[in-house]
């Protein structure tokens, strides 16, 4: 959380007026929230780790808005693409372990056709899931 590039994920916005960084911690917190609840044991550094990382695509993805066209692909595209590039990004400023990296890339799913491969992938999407939905309704505290 201390690094540059976790850091500067705070100038990207995610959804509506939510920072990657917001985001991002929001989520690792509610998939930690969710694994208490619902009594799944969980390597918790893991997990963190890998909701802190999921969305560590380095750019804002809204910055692209151009004609409606545009913006329908694009919007389409990043759903696809930025699994893979905060993947490629997160392995080139830290160490990461496969469940760490099963996170950050399966966290789409469905969208990446393989599904998660472990519990801590499965309560990253989860939780990714009700915290984008949360952030764009605007009812996040
Ligand atoms: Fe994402
Ligand atoms: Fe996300």
């Amino acid at each position: 959380m201390r690094s540059d590039g976790f850091r500067s994920s705070a100038n990207h916005m995610q959804h509506g007026d939510v920072s990657v960084m917001k985001h991002s911690i929001r989520v690792a917190k509610t998939a930690i929230g969710l694994s208490h609840k619902l009594g799944i044991k969980v390597s918790e550094r893991d997990l963190v780790r890998g909701a802190l990382l999921h969305d560590y695509f380095g750019y804002d993805w809204h910055g692209k808005k151009v004609g409606l066209y545009e913006i329908i692909h694009f919007y389409k595209m990043h759903g696809f693409t930025h699994p893979g590039t905060a993947l490629k990004n997160a392995e080139r400023d830290f160490d990461l372990n496969n469940r760490q990296r099963d996170i950050i890339k399966k966290h789409m799913w469905p969208l990446t056709i393989k599904p998660p491969a472990c519990r801590e992938a499965w309560l990253v999407t989860m939780a990714d899931k009700y915290c984008s939905l949360m952030e764009t309704l605007r009812i996040h505290h």
